[in-house]
């Protein structure tokens, strides 16, 4: 039975002192020496590397140490002893070792030296195979288990949302459209437009930016929900922030109000951080070490210290006016945070995260509920160092009359909603929800500068790859 490198080196070193294992992996460094050749091996359950021994007196010692080189991968079978060296309390002296494939060193892309993070984009099938992106996928892992711990600890139900849908939940109107139509010869109508009806669903379909608009009806009756799914936004945003596929995270609670909801995702967000310093100590010292100097500082802040900050959009509009400054994107009463000022409030100013809150009405989703001053709306942004904008979220606007004045005034057509509105019409209850990004999440936890990083094979425009 194959032992896994991470249980050798995370139990006790009694555990297996003295004993034969059988161990894979792939090398990532061999050195020869007179009598011996050292092979460092991984196979990706932890961030360490195994040391074998192997003595030339080995079975086939001369015809196997041609195909020692970076990226073959190896079968060993060994005793585990107590390593001499410092760098390792343990290593395995091997008794047989079989290659189990070869690796061509003189073409292989991924030797010891330091890659970009642009080349490594280009070999997406070879990079899970380096420190960094060895060490993001397993943070990315240990966050999508805790977030289900988390929300399921707190009683909520884990739902699943339609990929496909008919609705535009954000009104942004940037989706990717979903059809089987022939987009050479397709269907049209007297008047030479495509005849939808003719589509697979009978009408237009898209690929879902949000699961919000189905969680709703799901939260009003289960009372809290989540979902944890893919989402598709087909914006032409070639930022470090911004992917075209990406996944969210949005729990939905009914007989909740806006603070109900910045309580949850305070506590979220802290959980997770905890969470992942106790369990991703070595990746995250890893990151600490060569991604983002202080991260465990950042981090461990976080989980500890005091509240996040509160303010309103209001308040926030005035902090940055009077901050000394130069932003390229204006600052007045009305306009939407930019990423700049975003990061202002939450790296400069406060120093911590901060969640903003009552933006006004109209830079913000129809579905939002709306405040007594008939300007602003219950929507909260949750902001953090480094990243910006990592969750948004609102109170729900519970009232018919006043969510069909809200449709009818944005020139959206009620028919297309009249499902939602029928929430509002049979027993509707205050209820409140957010959602998460979970690559932005893994941005916040490993200081990974750009999003294509922390998502093994990133969709953003002119790229669809691997
Ligand atoms: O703020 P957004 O657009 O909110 C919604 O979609 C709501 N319907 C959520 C809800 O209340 N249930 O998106 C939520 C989060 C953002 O805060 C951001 O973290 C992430 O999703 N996000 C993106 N992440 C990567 N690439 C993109 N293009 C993203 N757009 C939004
Ligand atoms: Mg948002």
């Amino acid at each position: 039975m194959r032992t896994k490198i991470k249980q050798l080196l995370h139990s006790a070193k009694s555990t297996y002192l003295e004993q034969k294992v059988y161990v894979c992996g792939w090398i990532k460094t061999a050195r020869a020496q007179k009598n011996f050749t050292f092979l460092e091996i991984n196979d990706g359950s932890c961030f360490a590397n195994l040391q074998i021994i192997c003595d030339s007196a080995l079975p086939f010692y001369d015809k196997m140490i041609v195909d020692f080189t970076t990226g073959a991968s190896i079968a060993v079978e060994g005793i585990v002893k107590e390593s001499p060296g410092q760098k390792q309390s343990i290593e395995i002296h091997a008794s047989a070792i079989r290659v189990l494939g070869t690796c061509d060193s003189a073409t292989y892309p991924l030797q010891k030296k330091q890659h970009s993070p642009e080349f490594l984009r280009s070999i997406a099938h070879l990079r899970p195979r380096t420190n960094t992106q060895g060490a993001v996928i397993r943070v990315r892992n240990t966050l999508a288990f805790a977030t289900h711990e988390f929300f399921q600890s707190q009683g909520f139900v884990y739902v699943q949302t339609p990929i496909i849908t008919g609705s535009d939940c954000e009104g942004g109107g940037a989706m990717f459209q979903v059809t089987t139509l022939d987009m050479d010869n397709p269907p049209r109508l007297p008047n030479g437009k495509v005849d939808a009806t003719k589509d697979f669903f009978a009408k237009k379909t898209y690929l879902t930016v949000s699961g919000q608009l189905n969680g709703e009806t799901l939260a009003c009756a289960l009372s809290d929900i989540y979902t944890f799914g893919p989402t598709f936004r087909a914006e032409n945003s070639n930022t470090a922030r911004h992917l075209a596929e990406f996944w969210m995270i949005e729990p939905e609670m009914a007989f909740a109000d806006l603070k109900d909801n910045m309580s949850l995702a305070e506590r979220y967000i802290k959980f997770l951080v905890e969470t992942t310093l106790n369990r991703c100590t070595e990746d995250l010292k890893f990151f600490d070490k060569y991604i983002e100097p202080g991260l465990l500082e950042r981090l461990t802040k976080i989980a500890h210290n005091a509240s996040f900050e509160h303010v309103t959009y209001t308040e926030a509009i005035s902090i940055l006016k009077k901050a000394s400054k130069a932003f390229t994107f204006p600052v007045e009463w009305g306009v939407d945070l930019q990423s700049e000022h975003e990061r202002y409030l939450t790296e400069d100013h406060f120093k911590k995260p901060v969640i903003v809150t009552d933006y006004p009405a109209q830079i913000k989703a129809f579905y939002m509920r709306g405040n007594e001053d008939g300007k602003t709306v219950a929507a909260m942004d949750v902001l953090v160092p480094k990243i910006g904008e990592l969750i948004g979220g609102s109170q729900r606007e519970e009232r018919l009359s006043v969510l069909e004045g809200k449709i009818e005034s944005l020139g959206f057509k009620k028919e297309d909603y009249s499902w939602y509105l029928e929430l509002r019409k049979y027993g509707s209850v205050p209820h409140a929800g957010f959602g998460a990004g979970f690559e932005r999440l893994v941005q916040f936890i490993t200081g990974i500068e750009n999003i294509r990083d922390v998502n093994s094979f990133p969709r953003f425009p002119g790229h669809a790859e691997f």
